[in-house]
């Protein structure tokens, strides 16, 4: 198992996790997919073939997380832990001093992987995903000295 930095030509497999992982109404679009790989910081795990892809985009002192996938025979092995951990070290690396993102307050799996790997809730957003469909916004400092955790 590897993680590297994805590229357009990931866009296939990509997009394959992305449909196998969320619900039509909710999946990013391949064109979208598309954007993040050339636009965004991108990861994915690589295991023969991709099983996993996290996409995320420094503003400032802040990283923001925007889509985590893990194919779904390949859970539970870490990858997603693996592929969050890495763009946290890239948000480090680019200067950013807290991690944030969004998680349906219903996806239990990801919100126990966000707190094993540290993050906090910081708010509840109602009907973030539609009507009755609540998120919730997790952040995680990447910085180990409290007075090092200024972002404004
Ligand atoms: C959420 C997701 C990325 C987790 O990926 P993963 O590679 O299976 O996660 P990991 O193996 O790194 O899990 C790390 C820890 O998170 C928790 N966890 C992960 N999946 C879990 C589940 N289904 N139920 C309960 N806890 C879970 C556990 O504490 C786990 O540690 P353990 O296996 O030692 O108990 C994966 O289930 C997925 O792709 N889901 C669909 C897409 C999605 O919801 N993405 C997140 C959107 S914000």
């Amino acid at each position: 198992m590897n993680v590297r930095p994805g590229v357009e030509k990931d866009l296939p497999a990509v997009s394959a996790i992305e449909n196998l992982c969320f619900l039509p109404e909710v999946a990013f679009s391949e064109q979208a997919l598309e954007h993040l790989l050339r636009h965004a910081h991108t990861l994915v795990a690589v295991d023969k073939e991709v099983v996993g892809f996290v996409a995320g985009v420094v503003f400032g002192k802040t990283g923001k997380a925007i889509t985590l996938d893990v194919h779904p025979r390949c859970r539970r092995r870490k990858i997603g832990s693996m592929l969050m951990e890495a763009l946290e070290g890239e948000f480090a690396a680019l200067g950013a001093k807290v991690s944030l993102l969004e998680v349906s307050s219903a996806n239990q799996a990801a919100l126990a992987l966000y707190f094993a790997l540290g993050y906090r809730y910081v708010a509840i957003l109602e009907s973030y995903y539609g009507p009755g469909r609540d998120a919730v916004s997790m952040q995680k400092s990447l910085v180990t000295d409290p007075y090092q955790n200024n972002i404004t």
